[in-house]
Parts: C-alpha cells; structure tokens; sequence
C-alpha cells in the first residue's frame, strides 16, 4: 500500500487484510482495509495505527517512508479506538519511538494498560477538548462511546473540516492504493463499497445502532468535508452519502428495513424444503424481493445482512429432538443478540411426532427480547399435502402485503 495525501496537510496510510475472518468469525473474501491517518501542522499527529493481523507494524513504516517521514517525527498517538484491528501495532512501535504522547479518551485508560501496558504519557480527552499542532491546525475531539466500544471516540480536523471517526463510516472491502477517494472511483466501485458496507454494519455495527445514531447526529452539528473512517474509502466528494447510508443502517435494527422478506431455511430430509419454494413465489407475487438462505450452508455473516436489510423473515425448519434444528436456533441467536427487533415474521417446518420447534422458536424470541410480530405457523406432519402447501402460500402472500405496508409507511 502507498500513503496518499488526502487533503492539504492529511494523508491516508493503509494495509488491506485478507485470507483472515475478520473479528475471528466474519469473512471476508474482498478483504479488508485498516486505515491510519497522519495530520501535519508543526507538530505531527498520526490518528489510528495500521499494521498485518500479526500486529507488526511494518506496512506503516514503509508508507512513513515514503512520506519523508520518520518514527521520530510523531508526536501525538491519537487513539480513537483501542480494539487490537487499530492499536495491535503498538507494542511494536513503542520499541522504536519513545518520547510520543498518547491523546485518547478516559474510557480508553484501563484499555492501554490492560492490552499495552502503557500508563505513562497519556493525554486524556473529553468531547470538546482540542489539541493545537501548530500552523494553524486544531484537532477537536468527540466521544461517540459504543461505537464501538465504550472508549471510541472520533477525532475532527477544523482546518480540513475532516472527520475521522474510526469504526464509524468503516465497510468491508480491500481498498486500492490509485482509488482509495469516492472522487477517484467510479459509481459501480462506489456501490461495491456500499454493499460491503452494509454487512460490516450488520456484523460489526448493528448492536450499537443506538450508539451510531447519537454519533450520527453529533457529526450532524459539525461542518463535516471529508469523512475518513477507520476501514474502507474515505468520502470527500459527497461525505452526505456515507452520513444517509449508516443513517439507514441504524434505523433498520428496530425496523422497518426495506420492503423485502429474508427467507432463512434448513432441512434435513427435505421435507421442510419442499415448502420454501411455494413461500418465495407467493411472496415475490406480492412485488416484494426476497433473499433466500439456506442454513447452516450461509455463513451468518451474510444471514444477519439480509434480516436486518429486510423488514420480512420466513424461517423455515424441521423439529430435531424436541426442540428447533439446531443450526436454525444458533442463526436465531446471533440475530437476537445483534438486536434486530420487530420483524414481521413467519414459520413453517415438518415434524414427525410431537414437534416442538415452535415452542423453542417462541423461547428465543421471548430470551433474546426479539419481538417479532409472527403469522400463525404452519406445520406438517412429514411431507406437506396439497392444502399445507395453499396454506402456505396464503401465508406468504399475507407477510408480503403486511410487510410493504410497514415498511412504506402505509399502514392505517
Ligand atoms: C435426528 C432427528 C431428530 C428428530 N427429532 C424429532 C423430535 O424430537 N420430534 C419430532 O416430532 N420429530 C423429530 N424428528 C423428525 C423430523 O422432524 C421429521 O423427519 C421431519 O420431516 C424432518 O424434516 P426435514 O426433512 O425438513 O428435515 C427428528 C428427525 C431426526 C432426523
Ligand atoms: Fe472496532
Ligand atoms: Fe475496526
């Protein structure tokens, strides 16, 4: 990667990351970008490291280099946020460069020394707090806690009107070094990015949507030019967009999301299978666009993309040992923690004897404070009849329209 100059005085330094899952657990087959910014005034400030996974921070000396820059240069480690994907190189870097003053925030305190063991040279900031490089250049600071983790807080350039809000803003996706500016990529790169956005928003975001939308607005009552988060590109043609997007984003965790049903399904002998199909078709009758998941074969990565862009979700599975198909219960889980509420929501599934899916279906909801709004369910004894299967698309008819009337605002 190059470090390139991202506006008078600013530069973006940068390492993609691939072949890894992201947080031990997400893929991601475009990789990864891991942003690190250095702003000059007389003083020199590098905002957020980068480095490998491997935590060596080799990447970032080679781009100090090209800069004409050297370790000795940096003055001010500002630290917006302490998860090891942005600090993972400082163990490294306080071998070669002592005498650098660390400007994070007091939540980040016990974090430093916990991960670090750093305690010394610590400037602590609050929101409002500024700090003057010289030449002219103010940065200001900002708490947005939980965002995403309680310490985060985002750091504003008043000269440039640059934002740099660390996880904030941030997709997924590998970032070239000749195009890391939504000025330098054309509309379809721009979407690739928007794609990859909204399922590290689902990942890595959705929980602290409450959070994001206190940052949202915070960053609303600044004079934003240029957005330069943490990963992924960095927005100085039109930072609005990125600001609509994560606005949509959060908004969708307690719903509506768009007007479109996920369909999640697992089976084991194909019993509970030959009723997704009906379902889809009696859904998309409807005009509304369904993605359709089979589980455990999706990775949840992708599952959680689609419940929380959907404000519909068919859940289709069988009975296993009285209780739910399991990899459909951890899916359920992981949905109910990321706190994706009040869907409009329908199951079906085949049992053979007793059932009792849907009295685990009923346990997660009610454990996980989900609140889906559920259609009565429709289960079947081994292989669906001829009238399961009416009733099941009668269903699917009845989500579609329940859905595009909550999600366009059209309900009386
Ligand atoms: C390992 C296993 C455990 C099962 N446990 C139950 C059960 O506890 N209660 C029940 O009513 N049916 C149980 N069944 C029956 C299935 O729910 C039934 O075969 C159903 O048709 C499977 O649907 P599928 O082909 O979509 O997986 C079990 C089946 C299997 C293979
Ligand atoms: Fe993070
Ligand atoms: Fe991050």
């Amino acid at each position: 990667m190059k470090a390139t100059l991202v506006t008078d005085g600013v530069y973006r330094l940068s390492a993609n990351v691939d072949n890894i899952l992201f947080e031990g657990m997400w893929p991601v087959p475009a990789g990864v970008a891991i942003n690190s910014y250095i702003v000059k005034g007389e003083k020199c400030a590098l905002i957020d490291g980068v480095c490998g996974w491997d935590g060596v921070p080799e990447t970032l000396l080679a781009q100090f280099g090209e800069m004409g820059l050297s370790v000795d240069d940096i003055d001010y480690v500002i630290l917006n946020h302490l998860e090891p994907d942005h600090s993972g190189w400082l163990d490294a870097f306080k071998e070669i460069r002592r005498g650098f003053a660390i400007v994070t925030s007091e939540r980040a305190k016990p974090l430093l020394e916990a991960f670090y063991g750093i305690s010394d040279n610590i400037r602590l900031v609050k929101s409002g707090d500024t700090l003057d490089l010289g030449n002219g250049r103010v940065l200001a600071f900002e708490e947005i806690p939980n965002v995403h983790w309680p310490e985060t807080m985002a750091t504003y350039d008043t000269r440039s009107k640059t934002l740099f809000p660390c996880d904030a803003f941030g997709s997924f996706g590998s970032v070239a070094d000749d195009a890391p500016y939504d000025d330098t990529l054309q509309e379809g790169q721009i979407r690739f990015f928007e794609r990859e956005m909204e399922r590290y928003f689902a990942n890595i975001v959705t929980t602290f949507s409450v959070a994001t939308q206190k940052a949202i607005e915070k960053t609303k009552a600044l004079d934003v030019r240029i957005i330069a988060p943490g990963h992924g590109i960095v927005w100085r043609r039109d930072p609005g967009r990125v600001i609509d997007t994560y606005t949509r984003l959060a908004g969708y965790a307690k719903g509506p999301a768009r007007a479109e049903v996920a369909v999640l399904w697992g089976s084991m002998y194909g019993m509970t299978a030959l009723g997704v199909q009906p379902v889809v078709e009696a859904v998309e009758s409807q005009g509304v666009r369904t993605r359709v998941h089979r589980i455990p074969e999706t990775s949840i990565s992708y599952v959680l993309d689609s419940v929380l862009q959907c404000s519909g979700v068919v859940l289709g599975m069988p009975t296993y040992e009285n209780k739910m198909f399991p990899p459909m219960a951890a899916v359920l889980d992981e949905i109910g923690r990321k706190k994706i509420a009040n869907r409009r929501a329908f199951r079906f599934g085949s049992y053979g004897w007793s059932g009792g899916a849907q009295k685990e279906l009923a346990e997660i909801d009610e454990r996980l404070r989900m609140k889906w709004d559920y259609l009565e369910p429709v289960e079947f004894k081994g292989r669906p009849t001829g009238d399961d299967i009416a009733l099941l698309r009668q269903r699917g008819v009845e989500l579609a329209r329940s859905v595009r009337r909550w999600a366009l605002g059209t309900e009386s």
